[in-house]
């Protein structure tokens, strides 16, 4: 079996890592979660085939301080830097994946490296039992299968489905456990129960966040934007807890916006992070569309959380896109852009419409996010984009429309380095939208604190 080190400090991404690197890939994953550990235990044992590690840990440049480690202690284990700008190859050992919730990539490229063909995987020879590390076990509070420990070549049994396993699972660690087994055919049923206790996890930081810091708020709302986003297309179970992330982070999204007194700030904080661009720009559009609910006469608190339960699910069905072209932005030029599939275009054409079809499903939907969400490209059926936009939309419908062309311009501007000033960006939005009821709401954007 081969052996993988996993540098990682966010607890949600170890969690993933591990388990889909050990289900997937058949490779026993070892996690630390700072640089100084992880350059211990590679020095201990030097028998890894593979290092992963996140590029910032704990605030540090971990890329550069294992490369240096590597390059002057003559290291040849291959290496996946996670995390930064682009995904690429450095040389041919050392590779670069950008989205940290990429884990298709991720297993991807690890599978190259580690010599692991999907055909292998289907058809690799398991025995009846299959290993698990410690980590994405640990979180868990039920027994999702049968676990087992191994004990002289014997399978013994831990826990039976369903057995809360909080004490048996600590007691076994206590002992020097570090690896659990389930049924080889159970795996996937792990897999999925680890993928459901991390939503749960998620959702639970992001219900406590009240005395974070903006950074950890804007990390955890990350966190439930990207897992959610990756997601989208597995479980029908996983996909009705989404509702339950986009609730709480619609109420931090609030937090933040708030918090930051200007969308310098907040886009500061948005870049420190790494966040992608459908969770910067729902961000960014939340922060406008709060200012302007602020400043119509009609506008209330739960505006700005309806706003943000859309703004999480608004443009979900456009994540995998971008995870596939990472240097991709604005949504309406993805249906130019030669390097698409016409069945990706497909979806960026009905993206909206796709999205409100989803959030219907949800119980705890708030009343009317589904036309809001078809409507966010001002099309009355959720499909295309339009040059003209109708008069019989929803107030708050405007506001979104107007909250995201303005996140266009304004990301087109410092994309150019050019200085973002709302004496010129208005004029722009008075000449997209034209009509009087828009300009009323637009007009509110004067005294957008930059
Ligand atoms: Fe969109
Ligand atoms: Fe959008």
């Amino acid at each position: 079996m081969s052996k993988t080190l996993v540098i990682c400090d966010n607890e949600f991404l170890s969690t993933l890592y591990v388990m889909n690197l050990e289900v997937y890939l058949a490779t026993k994953a070892e996690l630390v979660t700072t640089i100084e550990a992880g350059i211990a235990i590679h020095k201990a044992k030097k028998n890894f085939d593979l290092i992963i590690s996140l590029d910032t840990i704990n605030k540090r440049d971990a890329f550069k301080e294992i490369n240096e480690y590597r390059g002057s202690y003559g290291v040849k284990t291959p290496f996946i830097r996670v995390g930064g700008d682009e995904d690429t190859d450095i040389d041919g050992k050392t590779f670069a994946v950008s989205s940290r919730y990429n884990i298709q990539s991720i297993l991807k490229k690890s599978a190259s490296i580690l010599g692991v063909t999907a055909k292998q995987m289907a058809e690799m020879q398991m025995g009846a039992y299959y290993p698990i590390s410690m980590a994405p076990v640990e979180g868990l509070t039920k027994a999702p299968c049968n676990l087992y420990l191994s004990v002289d070549s014997q399978y013994k049994m831990l826990a039976r489905r369903d057995d809360t396993i909080d004490e048996s699972i600590k007691n076994a660690k206590a002992t020097g456990v570090d690896t659990i087994f389930v049924r080889s055919t159970d795996r996937l049923v792990m897999v999925n129960n680890v993928s459901l206790k991390l939503i749960e996890r998620i959702t639970e930081a992001l219900k406590n966040s009240s005395g974070m810091s903006i950074d950890k708020k804007v990390e955890v709302l990350n966190d439930g934007f990207e897992f959610a986003a990756a997601n989208l297309f597995s479980t029908e179970e996983i996909r009705q807890e989404m509702a339950e992330i986009a609730t709480a982070s619609a109420k931090v999204m609030s937090d933040v916006v708030k918090d930051n007194p200007q969308l310098k700030g907040l886009l500061a904080t948005m870049l420190s992070n790494k966040s992608g661009y459908i969770f910067t720009h729902s961000m960014i559009s939340s922060y406008v569309a709060n200012h302007i609910i602020k400043n119509v006469t009609w506008g209330g608190e739960g505006q700005s959380d309806k706003i943000n339960f859309v703004l999480f699910f608004h443009d979900i069905y456009l994540s995998p896109i971008y995870l596939k072209h990472p240097q991709l932005k604005y949504e309406k030029a993805l249906l130019d852009n030669p390097a698409l599939s016409e069945k990706e275009k497909d979806i960026i054409m009905n993206h909206a419409k796709l999205a409100a079809e989803l959030v219907v499903t949800y119980k705890r939907c708030p009343m009317g996010a589904d036309v809001l969400i078809k409507h966010h490209h001002g099309m009355k059926k959720g499909s295309g984009f339009a040059n003209k936009y109708p008069e019989d939309l929803s107030p708050l419908s405007k506001v979104l429309l107007i909250a995201e062309a303005f996140v266009e311009i304004f990301v087109a501007t410092t994309d150019k380095k050019e200085k973002v000033e709302m004496k010129l960006i208005i004029p722009k939005l008075i000449e997209e939208f034209v009509s009087p009821s828009y300009i009323k709401i637009i007009q509110t954007l004067v005294n957008l604190p930059l």
